[in-house]
C-alpha cells in the first residue's frame, strides 16, 4: 500500500500541481493587468467602449441607480456571464455587440467581438480593484 502510494506520489503531485496551475491561470486571466493611469491597449480600448458604445456609453444607464453598478457586477459575474448579457441583452439591457464593434477605435484595433467585450470587462475589473482611475491613457 505504502509502496503503491510512493510509486504514484509523483503523479499525484503532478496532477495537483497542474490543477493549481490552471486555477492560478484563471485568476491571473481575471485580474487587472494594469496599475495607474497609463494602461495596456486592451484596457484602454475597454475604457473607450465604456465611454462610447451607443454614442454616450454604458454609463448612461449603468452610472445611474437602480441599474446594476458594473463595478459590482464584475465581482459577481464570470467573464463569460458578463459577455453573455452584453451580447444577448437582458430585460432593459440592450444587445451591445454590434454597437461595440461599430466604434472606430475597436474596428481599427482588429479585435474580435469577444476580445472587445473582454476589454470592457478588464477595464471594469481594474476600476473595481481600485488599480486605475476612470480616465486612462494608453501606455507608450
Ligand atoms: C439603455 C441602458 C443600458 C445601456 C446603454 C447599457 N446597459 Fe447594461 N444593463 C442595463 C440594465 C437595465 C440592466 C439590468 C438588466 C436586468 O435586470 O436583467 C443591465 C445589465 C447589464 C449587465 C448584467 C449586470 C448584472 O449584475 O447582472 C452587464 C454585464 C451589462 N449590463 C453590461 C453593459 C455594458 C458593458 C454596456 C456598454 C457596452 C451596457 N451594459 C450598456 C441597461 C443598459
Amino acid at each position: 500500500m505504502i509502496k503503491a502510494i510512493r510509486k504514484y506520489l509523483p503523479y499525484i503531485a503532478m496532477a495537483t500541481g497542474l490543477m493549481f496551475g490552471a486555477a492560478n491561470q484563471a485568476i491571473a486571466a481575471g485580474a487587472c493587468p494594469d496599475e495607474g493611469k497609463e494602461v495596456s491597449v486592451p484596457t484602454f480600448i475597454g475604457s473607450k467602449i465604456y465611454e462610447r458604445t451607443f454614442g454616450r456609453g454604458c454609463g448612461t444607464c449603468h452610472d445611474v441607480a437602480p441599474n446594476p453598478n458594473l463595478l459590482e457586477s464584475v465581482k459577481k459575474l464570470s467573464q463569460e456571464e458578463f459577455a453573455t448579457v452584453v451580447k444577448n441583452g437582458r430585460n432593459g439591457m440592450p444587445k451591445a455587440g454590434a454597437a461595440i464593434m461599430g466604434i472606430k477605435l475597436v474596428k481599427k484595433s482588429g479585435m474580435s467581438e469577444d476580445e472587445a467585450i473582454n476589454a470592457v470587462w478588464t477595464y471594469l475589473s481594474c476600476l473595481s480593484e481600485g488599480k486605475i482611475p476612470a480616465k486612462v491613457k494608453k501606455k507608450k
